[in-house]
Formats: structure tokens, C-alpha cells, sequence
């Protein structure tokens, strides 16, 4: 079981999102300073190799995944298997650097 104290390494995915950038701040004004973050950009979470180098490279003590591939209600309506199938291949390539 790992100790988290205010030094812990924490990766929020997704940081700059609506959800991810309040635990940001939340985290932030509770005194936690070794926060990172990846724009998709700078790392794209679908794709599995550049996670699992990423988070090897990185070794953070605890991932928050508050990234998501979110459209709006049309959207959704339209394309619930796409968005489904892509945050799930988010949500796994998080998890597969974890068990190996
Ligand atoms: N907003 C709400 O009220 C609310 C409430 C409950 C639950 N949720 C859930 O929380 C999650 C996030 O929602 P949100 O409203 O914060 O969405 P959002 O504002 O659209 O933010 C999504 C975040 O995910 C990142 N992202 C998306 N695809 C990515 C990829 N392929 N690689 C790397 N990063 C990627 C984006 O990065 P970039 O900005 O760098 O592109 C962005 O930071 C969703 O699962 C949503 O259903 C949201």
C-alpha cells in the first residue's frame, strides 16, 4: 500500500478539462505540489505505447483519469459506441503500465 503525502507524484489525465482542472486546483490548495499533466497533444492516452513509456518514464505514485473524449448531448445520442470504445482504450492504457 502506498503513503500519499503532499510530495507524492500525482498525473492527472485529462488536467486541463472541466473535471481534471478542478482536482488540479483542489489539489493544489490542499498543499499537493508534485502535480503533472499532458495536454493530448503532448501525449495522445489512446495510444498505448506512449502511456505505457510515459508512465514508466514518469513513475507517479497515483493517476487520477479525468480525461475523456466528451461531446454534447447530440453528440452522445449519435456516437455512444465511439465515445465509449475511445475512453475505454483511455481508461486500459492507464491501467496496463500498472500490472506490468
Ligand atoms: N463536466 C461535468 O460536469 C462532469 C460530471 C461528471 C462526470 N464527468 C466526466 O468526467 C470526464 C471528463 O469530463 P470533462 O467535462 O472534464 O471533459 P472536458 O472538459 O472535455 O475535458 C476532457 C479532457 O480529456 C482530455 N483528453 C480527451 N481525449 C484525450 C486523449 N485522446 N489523450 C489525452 N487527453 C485527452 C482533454 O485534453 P486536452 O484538453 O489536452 O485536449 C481534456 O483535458 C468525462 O468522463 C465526463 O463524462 C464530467
Amino acid at each position: 500500500m502506498t503513503t500519499i503525502t503532499k510530495n507524492s507524484k500525482i498525473y492527472i489525465a485529462g488536467h486541463r478539462g472541466m473535471v481534471g482542472s478542478a482536482i488540479w486546483r483542489a489539489l493544489e490548495a490542499k498543499g499537493y505540489t508534485n502535480l503533472i499533466g499532458k495536454t493530448s497533444k503532448e501525449l495522445d492516452l489512446r495510444n498505448q505505447q506512449a502511456v505505457y513509456d510515459f508512465v514508466k518514464q514518469e513513475a507517479p505514485q497515483v493517476i487520477i483519469d479525468a480525461a475523456a473524449r466528451v461531446g454534447g448531448i447530440l453528440a452522445n445520442k449519435d456516437y455512444p459506441y465511439n465515445f465509449l470504445m475511445e475512453n475505454m482504450q483511455i481508461q486500459n492504457n492507464l491501467i496496463v503500465p500498472l500490472i506490468n
